[in-house]
């Protein structure tokens, strides 16, 4: 994609302003689109995001919505439409996790964990869509990106309830792509372990991780944000999830057995 070719184009990035969402943010300003910054709490994060989005020359705003309250998302989808014009691009990628290990302690995964990673990670998606979908048809076409996890295939990551929302994601990627087809395409990028601050992980934690992949580090927000770019602007691809893992779940079986 080169420079510019989005101009005229609105994105929405919900968690826009750190880490995956960030970059994504910031891979769609490059390309020309103008940018709506979502957050529910950083409002810090969320105001230099849109100084850093303004100084490459598209518009940016910043709005607060929890993605899991309806209401506060239909108002953001509406806010952005009628301060930047319209919407052509959403990416799902605000999620919400706490650690509850190990997942053999099933007591341990109470009803509020399971409540607040399914209205966060899954309700929350799907409100954005179904707020944003009729924008998207008045401008004649949109394109939306899930981000799910390689929790969502291996069954693992910060809690057995959180892997279980990643894959419900999944599904619900295949179903909107279907029931939204041909005006609007719905794909998933599904990160594995890519340094951020998500669920309070911390440099330690990821420099321990870092040669688990087979590239022998971990990918990057930015090429997480970059597979987002791609998907969202190739018109070939819907119901599609590319894996940014650095090949952790092309280990399988064999890594497990101790052979590559
Ligand atoms: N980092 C990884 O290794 C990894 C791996 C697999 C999948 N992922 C997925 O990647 C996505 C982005 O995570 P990240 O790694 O970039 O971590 P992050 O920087 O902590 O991003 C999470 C974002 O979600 C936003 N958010 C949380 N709850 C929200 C809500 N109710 N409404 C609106 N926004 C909300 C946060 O904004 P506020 O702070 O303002 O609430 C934050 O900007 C998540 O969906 C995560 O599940 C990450």
């Amino acid at each position: 994609m080169s420079d510019g070719e989005l101009r005229g184009k609105v994105a929405v990035v919900t968690g826009g302003a750190t880490g995956i969402g960030l970059a994504a943010s910031l891979a769609f300003a490059r390309a020309g689109a103008a940018v709506a910054v979502n957050y529910s709490k950083n409002t810090l994060a969320a105001s230099e995001a849109v100084k850093t989005i303004g100084a490459l020359g598209v518009d940016a705003v910043a709005i607060r919505a929890d993605v899991s309250n309806e209401a506060e998302v239909r108002a953001m989808l509406a806010r952005v439409a009628k301060e930047l014009g319209g919407v052509d691009i959403l990416v799902n990628n605000a999620g919400w996790t706490r650690r509850v290990q190990p997942h053999s302690d099933l007591d341990s995964l109470t009803d509020d964990v399971w409540d607040r990673v399914w209205a966060v990670n899954v309700k929350g998606a799907f409100y954005c869509v179904r707020a944003a979908a009729p924008h998207m048809r008045q401008r004649g076409a949109g394109s939306v990106v899930n981000v799910t996890s390689v929790a969502a295939f291996a069954g693992g990551g910060s809690s057995m309830a959180y892997a279980a929302s990643k894959a419900a994601l999944t599904t619900l990627t295949m179903s909107l792509a279907r029931a939204l087809a041909p005006t609007i395409r719905v794909n998933a990028v599904a990160p594995g372990l890519i340094p951020t601050g998500f669920g309070g992980w911390t440099d330690v934690h990821w420099k321990a991780t870092s040669t688990r992949t087979p590239i022998q580090r971990l990918p990057t927000a930015e090429e997480t944000g970059a597979a987002i770019l791609y998907l969202a602007t190739t018109g070939g691809l819907t119901g599609q999830t590319i894996v940014v893992d650095g090949g952790l779940l092309a280990l399988g079986p064999m890594e497990s057995a101790g052979e590559r």
